[in-house]
């Protein structure tokens, strides 16, 4: 007797032993050059199969979910975003939706850190100066940045990413301070002070690390008013999505050193980032590396077998989007 083995197309590369468990798994097609795919390559590559695996690059719209035909019942996304996904249109479909949030939490908020460290200490400057050779030794004026003791770290949204953020800033000497659509029990807490309303955490943020989940509603949140709002001499980090900052009001701000300094993981319209950022020596800039550790994206991939695994035998996976 046959058994049916689930078709799986899986649109980027993944880390090896995921690959080789999805292959064990299931009757995998892979998207071999790992070149982001258009909508009509991917329909055309995935066609007719039942489990659909994508990463941020891969808009799956409505269109997509209907191109892909009707044996299409689960989308898989090896991220902790979903804002690529169209989870209505996937919801009408019956269609279901992982993704691999948790995982990455921890990842996620070290790279953070580290945007707030560079951006506070001038790592772009630092590292520049000894490459290029220019460095002429000590001097006691030399890249003057800001300590992170006693400065207050606001996040704008205080999820799991968020709360790993205000655990490893607290180590560091900062006062947290945090916006969030709901105000935590005091466990989660953690003694940082809630602000019911962005705009009122924004005269608390020495810096800002902008950590909420991305979606269209908050296009372009920091502009040029919410800007205002900072302290003189403020960071922005942002590890959430490009889209939430305006990027014409951060780059004048930056230039004219209203703010001290970025540091940017995420950016509007990747890979083709506003070019004025590359020109800023107070920006601190990373290719969307958030959860880029060997052992997370290991995780990220096991977690969605894990919960192809549940909804095969009937149980509730843990990392289902709805
Ligand atoms: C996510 O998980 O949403 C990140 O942006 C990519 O890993």
């Amino acid at each position: 007797m046959t058994t049916h083995r689930i078709s799986m197309y899986l649109a980027r590369r993944l880390p090896p032993a995921v690959e080789a468990e999805m292959a064990r798994q299931y009757d995998l097609r892979i998207n071999e050059s790992d070149a982001v795919l258009s909508a009509a390559q991917l329909i055309a590559e995935a066609r007719g199969c039942e489990y659909l695996v994508v990463s941020v690059t891969e808009p799956v719209s409505a269109e997509v979910i209907a191109g892909l035909g009707p044996r299409l019942r689960l989308i898989a996304t090896h991220s902790v975003g979903v804002d690529h996904i169209d989870l209505a249109a996937a919801k009408s479909a019956g269609v279901a939706v992982l993704f691999s949030p948790n995982v990455l939490s921890a990842a996620c908020a070290e790279i953070a850190m580290l945007l707030i460290l560079n951006a506070a200490r001038r790592g772009y400057e630092a590292d520049s100066m000894m490459r290029s050779g220019r460095w002429t030794g000590f001097a006691p004026t030399q890249l003057l940045g800001l300590g992170l003791v006693g400065r207050r770290l606001g996040i704008f949204g205080m999820g799991r990413i968020g709360r790993e953020v205000a655990t490893r800033a607290a180590a560091f000497g900062m006062a947290v301070h945090y916006c969030n659509r709901r105000r935590l029990p005091a466990d989660e807490e953690r003694g940082a002070i809630y602000h019911a309303a962005a705009d009122e955490l924004l005269p608390f943020s020495d810096v800002l690390c902008i950590c909420l989940p991305g979606g269209s509603d908050v296009a372009g949140w920091l502009d040029a008013r919410r800007i205002e709002l900072l302290p003189r001499d403020a960071i922005v980090v942002n590890i959430a999505r490009g889209i939430v900052i305006d990027d014409g009001s951060l780059i004048a701000a930056l230039s004219s050193r209203r703010l001290f300094a970025a540091g940017l993981d995420v950016y509007a319209n990747e890979p083709d980032i506003d070019p004025r950022y590359r020109e800023l020596p107070n920006v601190f800039l990373t290719p969307h590396i958030g959860s880029a550790t060997i052992e997370t994206r290991d995780a990220m991939g096991f977690l969605l077998l894990e919960g192809m695994q549940a909804i095969e035998q009937g149980r509730p996976p843990p990392n289902h989007y709805y």
